[in-house]
């Protein structure tokens, strides 16, 4: 894995909306260490100010090639060399054609010319521009030619449609620049569970939760950005998935269960963020069911306890369990944190409505020994402080591998 601290990047702005989302990329370079310099097309600079990324980036922003002055600061030869990754970001399809044809006709294709820095690309486009075949055949030519991909991906656009296209989010660029970072989780396996199960009545039918599976989606971020290598196995999200992590769609409490034991092995750190079905149709309706009858019964049977069957596995991860109480919640969270035998237990107060679904939570978290309460806030800042508290416990050598 590379370094930020050592890594000299040039970032290419083309000329798409979505260069308003590369501010916030520069910003998470240079937080990750990176020195940063701005090349902007004319059309990049038509849609953010050079001005904007001096600021963020600290350095001038270049436009122009034929520019006496700039030149004579660090000319364009020059920029090729101290780049040690070049990033274009966003990439548009007028741009990769000009680099598919080697062209140098501004400054910034001119450097991709001149540079032997490997290159990345970050593609933007409208929908039917991404798809057209001259696009896609320049963007395997790229490919063929050594230059990398991040994106695009799909879902809606500025323009109004939806498809395939959008410039992929700041964080995925970044790991697919730095790879899975440096923190206080490096080299450590994490498996997460995430979202709702929803467990068939008839084929369109089902029980289900109000989970959003927001706090699941958080955790699994934070982990990554702790430098972990992370897998969710998630039931049907209400949130987008985190770029970065590897994951495993089971919708049902026992393809949860199944998915989650076929990927358990070697896991240095398992959460179970899942709002599991405890309770099942005994059996799923192969036709839609009729209301025929006045009445109708629908007999539950439980669903194997993924959480506990971790927790009794030897050797085993540091284990973490969620509770949702609606009274008495931590008398209620230090039981099962016993009884299900966890390295620790973070426990949510659903009474009226609150944490389920919601964008904000606060939590009261227990461990053998200790306890600590996050108060009310954003759930991504919730599930960076508790992956930091987690890292530190198993720091301490909370895990629970001799037992
Ligand atoms: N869990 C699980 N598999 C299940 C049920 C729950 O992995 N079949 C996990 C959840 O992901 C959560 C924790 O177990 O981490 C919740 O424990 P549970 O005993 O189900 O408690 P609650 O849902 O809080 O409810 P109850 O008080 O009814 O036990």
């Amino acid at each position: 894995m590379e370094k930020g601290a050592e890594l000299k990047v040039l970032l290419g702005i083309g000329g798409g909306i979505a260069a308003y989302k590369s501010c916030e990329l520069v910003r998470r370079l240079r937080e990750a260490g990176c020195a940063v310099r701005v090349v902007m097309t004319r059309a990049g600079a038509a849609f953010v100010t050079p001005l904007t990324f001096q600021a963020l980036s600290g350095h001038p922003v270049r436009v122009d090639l034929l520019d006496a002055e700039a030149e004579s600061g660090m000319d364009h030869i020059a920029l090729a060399r101290w780049a040690d990754r070049v990033v274009i970001a966003p990439a548009t399809a007028d741009l990769m054609a000009r680099l598919a044809a080697g062209l140098a006709d501004d400054l910034l294709t001119t450097i991709c010319l001149a540079t032997e820095a490997p290159m990345l690309l970050a593609p933007a486009m409208n929908r039917v521009m991404w798809e057209h075949p001259a696009t896609q055949a320049n963007h395997r030519l790229l490919q063929q030619r050594g230059v990398r991909m991040v994106g695009p991906g799909t879902g809606g656009q500025a323009c109004g449609e939806t498809g395939a296209g959008r410039m992929a989010e700041p964080q995925a660029i970044l790991h697919a620049l730095l790879g899975p970072g440096t923190g206080p989780l490096t080299g450590k396996r994490v498996l997460i569970t995430a979202g709702p199960t929803q467990e068939p009545i008839d084929p369109v039918r089902f029980i289900g939760n109000r989970s959003s599976g927001r706090m699941g989606v958080a955790l699994a971020a934070a982990a990554r950005d702790a430098g972990a290598e992370v897998r969710m196995v998630h039931g049907p999200l209400g949130v987008a998935l985190p770029a970065g992590v590897n994951t495993v769609a089971a919708d049902t409490a026992e393809s949860m269960h199944a998915a989650v034991l076929r990927h358990i092995e070697g896991v240095d750190l398992f959460i179970a963020a899942a709002a599991v079905a405890d309770y099942r149709p005994r059996t799923a309706a192969d036709q839609k069911l009729k209301k025929n009858a006045a009445e109708m019964t629908v007999e539950l049977v439980r669903t194997p306890d993924i959480l506990a069957d971790v927790a009794a596995r030897r050797p085993r991860p540091f284990v973490v369990g969620f509770a949702a109480e609606t009274a008495e919640l931590r008398e209620n969270a230090r039981v099962k944190l016993e009884r299900k035998g966890l390295d620790m237990i973070a426990a949510n107060d659903v009474s009226a409505g609150r944490a389920i679904g919601a964008p904000e939570n606060s939590l009261t978290v227990l461990w053998p020994g200790g306890e600590r309460l996050f108060p009310e806030q954003p759930k991504d800042d919730l599930a960076r402080a508790l992956i930091e508290l987690i890292a530190k416990r198993m720091a301490s050598g909370a895990e629970t591998d001799s037992n």
